[in-house]
């Protein structure tokens, strides 16, 4: 089959150049995206009297028949094809005939693809954004019913002070909360209609790029040419987003195989998400969390590969570009995938109340409470630390626990101490003692709950609107109706 690009090029391609330099493999799942893209400026041609009425109706048709057979997988993905946009055309040619030799008038393969790439990003993001609304719907539902069970909180992985498990969890809330909102602006960030392009400096024909820009529901048109078919911001913008998802999921998933292990034993994963071994019959492993742990390094490794795949490029399209797609799609799934199955074992997870509670009465986690309750009495608060590292230590000495200290032996400390001391210290005071309103006092958190619900709420609804920026392949087959 001859080449879209024959032109000056006298000899046949070498075999294994074909196979070397197709893309098919990897942009065939941009097909919808290439054929929205065609109908669009083939309506634009005809805004400019290049195409007729007629000519746009047959290519409209056309197109849709293209559409059903890759679809149905009728056509042969093979190396025949270099990539998306030559099939596209070929196989159009065999619907319509010479006709579709005019598809390509005035533009370019290189803003071809540069369309076709944001438009899967959009719908990428969109779909991101779902998984990780339902994530932290998840998050909250399971802080909300959990909302008795007080853990120790870790810093330095040594026990700190305690803490409700729920305000652990929002914990993840937010920082999943920060992940979507850096994909709304990644959505932003795609919302630039490139096409006019062309190869490198501008299309030939005075393309109305407002029209273009209606049809394929952009919010803005990119405005330099160059800049245009070279780049790749958005790629590396939207990886960066879900380098940063993974990497909270492998942050959870790394406090999640410690709280499971027989050590801490304060979490049962559920039989469905776990896996044996095959030579030691007892075990019962968190394989799915160390996967998604794993499988982060892969995205981080793709906004690495994404950057340097763009530093050094000279200005415009160069083939390197091609290498894009592999990094931004493998990337994507991978992060799909993980969210999903985290989000489903999550909401799995059986809390050990007993072995929780008993790991509260060891570590003298109520420390800094009592040296708050001795500046409250009016101790100043480095005196205050001071004392009660003293009788932490003395406790220590002696195997004993701070509610076994009589009063008498607590006012040899401090004069301070009164009988009071005792309520002041339980762990439930330690929790309805951090009052502010970042902090982990039961009310606080509740507050938090609901405050939560209300913006996955607003969220679902600004997602949902996102999909008046994405086109419609059916109301762009039926174009020549309207236009
Ligand atoms: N397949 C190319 C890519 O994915 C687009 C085609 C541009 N090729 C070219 N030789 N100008 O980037």
């Amino acid at each position: 089959m001859e080449k879209i690009w024959k032109g000056r090029i006298n000899k046949d391609t070498n075999s294994n150049v074909e196979k070397f330099t197709s893309s098919l493999n990897v942009d065939k799942s941009l097909y919808m995206y290439d054929v929205m893209g065609t109908i669009a400026h083939v309506a634009g041609l005809k805004k400019i009297g290049i195409i007729t009425d007629n000519e746009l109706k047959k290519i409209s048709k056309g197109l849709k028949e293209v559409t059903k057979k890759i679809k149905s997988e009728e056509i042969l993905v093979s190396d025949q094809y270099e990539d998306i946009h030559s099939l596209i055309e070929y196989e159009l040619e065999k619907v319509i005939g010479e006709l579709a030799k005019k598809i390509h008038t005035g533009r370019s393969r290189n803003d071809q693809i540069v369309l076709d790439e944001k438009l899967f990003a959009k719908d990428a993001i969109i779909n991101t954004i779902d998984k990780v609304l339902s994530l932290q719907e998840n998050i909250i539902k399971i802080a909300q019913k959990e909302i008795d069970i007080i853990i120790p909180a870790y810093t330095h992985m040594q026990k700190a002070q305690p803490v409700l498990l729920s305000h652990y969890l929002l914990s993840f809330f937010e920082k999943f909360n920060r992940n979507v909102r850096s994909l709304f602006r990644n959505f932003e960030d795609c919302d630039y209609l490139p096409l006019g392009a062309a190869a490198c400096t501008g299309s030939g024909y005075e393309l109305d790029r407002k029209l273009l820009k209606k049809l394929l529901k952009f919010k803005n048109t990119d405005s330099n040419s160059m800049d245009i078919v070279g780049n790749r911001d958005f790629i590396m913008d939207f990886i960066y987003s879900l380098s940063k998802i993974m990497l909270n999921l492998s942050r959870f998933c790394e406090d999640l195989i410690m709280f499971n292990t027989n050590e801490f034993s304060f979490i049962e994963i559920d039989e469905a998400f776990c896996t044996g071994s095959s030579i030691m019959p007892q075990k019962k492993n968190p394989d799915i969390l160390e996967l998604i742990r794993g499988k982060s390094s892969l995205i981080i490794g793709s906004l690495m590969q994404s950057m340097i795949l763009m530093k050094g490029l000279p200005s415009t399209y160069n083939r390197d570009l091609q290498e894009d797609k592999k990094i931004m799609f493998g990337a994507y799934q991978e992060t799909i995938d993980s969210i999903e199955i985290f989000s489903q074992l999550l909401k799995k997870i059986k809390f050990n109340k007993a072995r929780i509670k008993e790991s509260l009465s060891r570590g003298f986690l109520e420390a800094t409470d009592i040296a708050d309750y001795l500046v409250k009495k009016g101790e100043s608060f480095r005196k205050s630390y001071n004392i009660v590292g003293k009788i932490v230590k003395n406790c220590v000495d002696n195997n004993i626990s701070f509610g076994d200290l009589t009063i008498e032996e607590l006012k040899n400390y401090s004069s301070y101490f009164s009988s009071d001391i005792y309520e002041m210290v339980k762990i439930e005071s330690c929790i309805s003692n951090r009052k502010v309103d970042c902090g982990t006092s039961k009310k606080n958190v509740l507050e938090k709950i609901e405050s939560g619900k209300k913006i996955v709420n607003k969220l679902y609804s600004k997602q949902k609107r996102l999909f008046e920026q994405i086109p419609e392949l059916n109301f762009l087959f039926n174009l020549h109706k309207t236009i």
